[in-house]
């Protein structure tokens, strides 16, 4: 029999075959997803509503990722949540199996190579680029060391119109007080060789924009972390008369999503030179505040683009000295619980809640502009559900099926290659240049692209 390890044991999964090796399940049982490549093999299983990826591995292997994984949600990093290991497996003959890491399928997430898989433009590489660099240096600043930084053990969720990053695979992570320079030198370096590889990969396959070199991708990837690293942690120093850039300091750290829980404030004996260093930020400035008034959980952009509107809200019924709280309790229920649940039914696996509000938030502004005059929100919902969200794939099991899947010779499991490769060779698909549309080849309909697609479709009509 085997024996589960689990926090939270879901019953429904007890009574999987786990006699049988991961790579020999039915199909009935599996959910074919896009997803990173892997050395493991990795399936998506349905149990109920919950999809779960299944990773069969060594037992200390699959011991350690459990219990990281389990550290990094307490700690409050993005990452997938591990539900349990399943050990001491046999096959019917009484062979052992490798035990199995079980972590809940992140829902609304990308892999980054369906959001390649058509083509990005450089402000979507951009941003991936930007919530990469804010995942490491979060792990960071926690001590988390993680040896395997590569665009494949991340997941991507959108995030009013930006995205946030998650930690798929923790298994090379480490978890210490706090990491040294040369550690965290170590990390960027793997990240260096790992995402030039990757982004050279997609370049082949003409996944690419033109305008964007691997190197420099890299480069910037480097330089962005650096920059928010010392403003993160670094110890700025200044004249007794600028006592402002204390605040200045606490502000930018803001703006960049960041509380400061500690900074440490050291004057010279006359008083003359005041030198700051944060001690200890936290992630998730305008979440927090967005959770702690309106009990909505979302990505850090999507709560900055609430909070405004939760402002303006304020400001156009007036009730700038009301209680921070009545306000946000009645803009939740006349505007943002109204907006979202006008979505169809049908429609809703489309785009999560918070970021369909901040979509509608920008449909009304473009439609405004347009009309010379404010459009409601609600009827801007309207508009969108019918212009722009319909025309969607779901996306809380990513980006469904064909396009990502086809022609894989498994569809579940891309690193099996394609259906017409050369016969046990195994290889990486996505490497492999002539299967992929050649460069400079017209990308077909960018709909995962949703600035494009509501460019097109704001444009104002010809007819005056
Ligand atoms: N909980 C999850 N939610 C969504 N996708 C997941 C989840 N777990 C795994 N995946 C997908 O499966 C892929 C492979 O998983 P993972 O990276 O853990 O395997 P691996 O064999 O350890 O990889 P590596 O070759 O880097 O060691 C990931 O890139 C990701 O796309
Ligand atoms: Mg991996």
């Amino acid at each position: 029999m085997p024996r589960f390890l689990s926090a939270q044991p879901d019953a429904r999964l007890i009574t999987l075959p786990w006699d049988t090796p991961l790579a020999d399940w039915p199909a009935e049982m599996l959910v074919a997803l896009p997803r990173g490549i892997s050395r493991h093999v990795v399936r998506f299983v349905r149990v109920g509503s919950e999809v779960y990826a299944l990773k069969e591995v060594l037992e200390h292997l699959a011991l350690h990722e459990y219990r990281l994984l389990r550290d990094l949600v307490r700690i409050d990093i993005p990452s997938v949540e591990a539900n349990g290991v399943v050990l001491s497996r046999f096959d019917p003959d009484g062979e052992p199996l490798d035990p199995v890491l079980i972590t809940k399928h992140l829902q609304f997430s990308l892999p980054y190579r369906s959001l390649f898989s058509r083509g990005v433009r450089q402000d979507t590489v951009n941003r991936l680029v930007d919530a990469m660099v804010v995942l490491l240096a979060r792990l960071h600043l926690s001590g988390f060391l993680w040896g395997d930084v590569s665009l494949s053990n991340t997941l991507f969720r959108r995030d009013a119109g930006s995205f946030a990053a998650y930690l798929v695979d923790a298994e090379t992570g480490e978890l210490h007080e706090s990491l040294s320079d040369g550690q965290r030198e170590h990390d960027l370096s793997i990240a260096r060789t790992n995402l030039f590889g990757e982004f050279c990969d997609l370049e082949a396959g003409g996944l690419l924009d033109q305008s964007l070199e691997p190197l420099i991708l890299v480069e910037t990837i480097e330089n962005r972390y650096r920059e928010l690293w010392g403003e993160l942690t670094g110890v700025e120093e200044f004249d007794g008369s600028e006592m402002h850039r204390i605040e200045s300091r606490v502000r930018r750290l803001n703006a960049l999503g960041f509380d400061v829980a500690e900074l440490d404030i050291t004057t010279d004996f006359a008083g003359s030179t005041i030198r700051i260093q944060p001690k200890v930020v936290d992630a998730g400035h305008h979440s927090r505040r967005l959770l702690r008034l309106t009990g909505l959980d979302t990505e850090e952009n999507q709560a900055r683009r609430l909070l405004n509107d939760l402002d303006y809200y304020r400001a156009r019924t007036d009730q700038q000295n009301a209680d921070e709280a009545v306000v946000a309790h009645q803009w939740l229920t006349q505007l943002f619980e109204p907006v979202v649940s006008s979505v169809p039914p049908g429609m809703r696996a489309k785009l999560e809640p918070a970021e369909f509000y901040h979509e509608v938030l920008e449909h009304r502004w473009y439609s405004s502009e347009r009309a010379g005059r404010e459009i409601d929100v609600h009827d801007a919902a309207q508009s969108y559900i019918s212009t722009v969200l319909h025309q969607l794939p779901d996306e809380a099991l990513a980006v469904s099926t064909e396009d990502t899947l086809a022609g894989l010779a498994n569809p579940f499991d891309p690193s099996m290659g394609f259906a017409d490769a050369d016969d046990g060779q195994p290889y990486d698909p996505w490497e492999d240049g002539d299967e992929a549309p050649a460069a400079g080849a017209e990308p077909a309909e960018d709909f995962l692209d949703i600035a494009a697609l509501r460019a097109r479709t704001d444009k104002p009509t010809l007819r005056s």
